[in-house]
């Protein structure tokens, strides 16, 4: 018996980066996995490579429209949604002075109001169904303190952990668990992305950024999605039915709390 059998997923930006990951072990545990994202024919290919027990569906979880047709799209494929992973986020870096109201609009769009309205509606499935659920946010080290030029993307993520324990609390009376990972550093495109942006910020060649930060990384690299794994599929799980509100740091060390 495997740990997610017979379990219907959704997992949002799961295109690639670590919601792939989780899909990859969603799907090695029994599990039929949606992988949801903006980038429709980023996630079809994504749902090829891995193979039996995912599909594509597309969502934007800023509209709301999207984040509706998503669920439905699962509940037509798979019957039912019993887990709901809410990865996909937006990050962006300035000093405070350069913050622009387009950039705040549209991360808190994507990882604030897109976590919360599709846990709202992972949820509002989930209580129809009448048999509980797994909701699985995705925090960061960013969100247990402020880094100076990460103001916008830090905020998100504290508030990713506050709405984790409210809707924690208040779901539970439903039988569904809702919890957050906080990972630290994890190799991939995001770092691509966000190396490029100090580079700029800070005036140093690329990969530079990169190499700092892994040098502070106490268990000595950055961290590849199959690290997280292990908790996401634990906190998917029936192990997991006692444990509320929580968010755990997967990070090597770099925080503790
Ligand atoms: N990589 C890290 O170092 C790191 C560290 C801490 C936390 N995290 C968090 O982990 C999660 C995954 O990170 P990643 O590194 O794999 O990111 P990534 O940028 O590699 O992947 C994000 C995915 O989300 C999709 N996406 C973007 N906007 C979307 C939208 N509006 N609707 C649906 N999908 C959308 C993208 O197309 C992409 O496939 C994020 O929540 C991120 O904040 C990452």
């Amino acid at each position: 018996m495997k740990r997610l059998d017979g379990k219907s997923a959704l997992i949002t930006g799961a295109a690639r980066g670590i919601g792939r990951g989780f899909a990859e072990a969603y799907i090695a545990e029994g599990a039929t996995v949606a992988i949801a994202d903006i980038n429709f024919d980023a996630a079809e290919a994504t749902a090829r490579e891995i193979g039996a027990g995912a599909y594509a569906v597309q969502i934007d979880v800023s509209r709301q429209e999207s984040i509706d047709a998503a669920i439905d799209a699962v509940v037509a494929h798979a019957g039912k949604l019993d887990i709901l992973i809410n990865n996909a986020a937006l990050f962006d870096a300035a000093r405070t002075v350069d913050i622009t109201r387009a950039s705040y609009d549209k991360l808190y769009a994507v990882n604030v109001a897109g976590t919360l309205f599709t846990m709202q509606a992972a949820a509002r499935q989930m209580v129809k169904q009448g048999h509980g659920g797994k909701i699985i946010n995705m925090a960061s080290q960013a969100g247990r303190r402020g880094e100076a030029l990460v103001a916008v993307y830090c905020s998100t993520k504290a508030a990713v952990i506050s709405l984790t324990q409210s809707a924690g609390l208040d779901l539970i009376k439903d039988g569904i668990n809702v919890n957050a990972i906080a990972p630290g550093v994890v190799d991939g495109d995001h770092w691509v992305h966000v190396d490029s942006m100090f580079a700029k910020l800070e005036g140093k060649p690329l990969g530079q950024k990169k190499a700092e930060v892994e040098a502070g990384v106490p268990a000595g690299r950055f961290a590849v999605p199959a690290d997280l794994t292990g908790m996401a599929v634990f906190l998917a799980s029936k192990e997991a039915d006692y444990i509320v509100s929580q968010t755990y740091n997967v990070d090597g060390g770099q925080w503790m709390s």
